[in-house]
């Protein structure tokens, strides 16, 4: 037993209780899957405090050790996503390095709720991370499109126009680079039923209403529809619900890749998967990517000038960081070079760390921008090439995928994994 799998899982409501006064202007961050804001201390947008979140969720921090595990089993330099920090928190990720030193059979499970068609950088991460992963483990990776979640939880969209989204944002995740025969994406309201349905309906008979309305801070007047769907993200956490797949295996664990905002999903999973007698989903855990505004909210869809969308072209992406990103520059050239900026609050900066490879090209920028040497607008110019390169090489790799190959990875097939182990 790994040490950390004495780790209790706390099932506990959310600490999102905003507590907003007007006079000392003091609020707590508010964390849960719909919500997603820094504190508020004199007037000043926060950060997130990801430490809190370690501790409020009941998580465990990524150390240094694990790292240096993970490299030498896999013999593999930890992802960027990794060496950075941005995947932070884990739980009971040893579980799975274990059965990977031992041979023995796992496989990865994420999701993405589609709410429209228009997937932006921060949803890329968990996929980009994901796909390192696959490469590395050899595994099976399983996704689902939650068009069923998206339908529950926004009164505006039809039933139609989330299946469309499904579709549609499955060849973004396809153009990340998944391997075809390990891997298999699907739309809840097109593929749930069998097997599937069968442990959606053991999960539901594990949680009570009061459990699923304090988790998630449910009201009397929400549909009944949203207390109920956690059963269906929880399914893909168990093997049996693939038998292309697994067969009738239900013994074989996953590990969830997914920002932090997802725990309280799988909190509630790891809890029943103990009373179905099924093995606990590990779980590794991402901050947020921050919107252009700053690190006091993540990047979202629905406000167009804080997210850089994966259709923008070169000059939108040039635009955009030039006249939305937050900098942590001084206010003024002089000042700048007097005092230098602060990196840990300026969105370059946080962007190219997510997605600049080269650890001493961070290091210098880094180190340069914080003694003023390095100036805003030539930070500005380095993230845009990066970004305007990230964003072009995927164009590419999108415009490659046809329905034919999105039908190809949608269809329930096996995956000839040995599950001799
Ligand atoms: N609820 C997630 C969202 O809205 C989608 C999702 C389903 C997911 N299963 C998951 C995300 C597993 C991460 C891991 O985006």
């Amino acid at each position: 037993m790994s040490s950390d799998q004495a780790v209790q899982d706390i099932v506990t409501p959310l600490e999102n209780t905003t507590i907003a006064s007007a006079s000392d202007q003091k609020a707590e961050q508010i964390v849960d899957p719909w919500n997603v804001q820094g504190a508020i201390v004199d007037g000043k947008q926060l950060g997130i405090d990801y430490d809190r979140l370690i501790e409020s969720f009941g998580t465990r921090k990524i150390e240094e050790a694990l790292l240096n595990r993970m490299e030498t089993l896999t013999g593999r330099k930890p992802h960027v996503l990794l060496r950075r920090g941005v995947f932070f928190s884990h739980r009971e990720l040893s579980s799975i390095l274990d059965r990977y030193e031992q041979k023995k059979p796992f496989y990865l499970y994420t999701g993405r709720g589609p709410s429209s068609d228009n997937m932006h950088l921060g949803h890329m991460v968990p996929f980009l991370f994901c796909q390192y992963l696959q490469e590395v483990f050899g595994c099976p990776l399983v996704i689902q499109l939650t068009d069923d979640e998206k339908f529950l939880f926004k009164p505006n969209l039809k039933l139609e126009d989330c299946i469309r989204f499904s579709k549609q944002n499955a060849k973004d995740i396809i153009a990340c680079g998944f391997n075809p025969e390990k891997t298999f994406i699907f739309s809840d309201l097109l593929h749930v039923g069998g097997p599937f349905y069968h442990n959606v309906v053991r999960i539901s008979r594990c949680i009570t209403y009061s459990q699923s309305k304090s988790t998630f801070g449910f009201i009397e007047s929400d549909n009944v529809g949203k207390s109920h769907f956690v059963c269906i993200q929880a399914a893909p956490s168990f093997s049996n619900s693939f038998p292309h797949i697994f067969g009738t295996r239900s013994d074989i664990p996953c590990l969830i890749p997914c920002a932090i905002d997802q725990d309280p999903y799988f909190r509630l999973t790891r809890d029943v998967a103990h009373k179905l007698k099924y093995p606990k989903p590990a779980l590794i855990h991402a901050k947020f990517f921050p919107a252009l505004q700053g690190p006091g909210t993540k990047m979202s869809a629905s406000v167009d000038t804080s997210a850089i969308f994966m259709t923008d072209t070169a000059t939108q992406i040039k635009n955009k960081i030039n006249r939305h990103a937050f900098s942590g520059g001084g206010a003024t050239m002089e000042l700048h070079k007097e005092h230098g900026g602060k990196p840990e609050e300026d969105i370059p900066f946080q962007y190219l760390s997510f997605f600049l490879d080269d650890d001493e090209e961070i290091e210098e920028i880094e180190k340069n921008y914080r003694a003023g040497t390095l100036s805003t607008g030539d930070l500005k110019k380095r993230c845009i090439e990066v970004l305007q390169k990230f964003v072009g090489d995927f164009q590419k790799r999108k415009e490659a995928i046809t329905d034919e190959v999105v039908e190809k990875y949608m269809t329930p097939r096996s995956m000839n994994i040995d599950l001799s182990a």
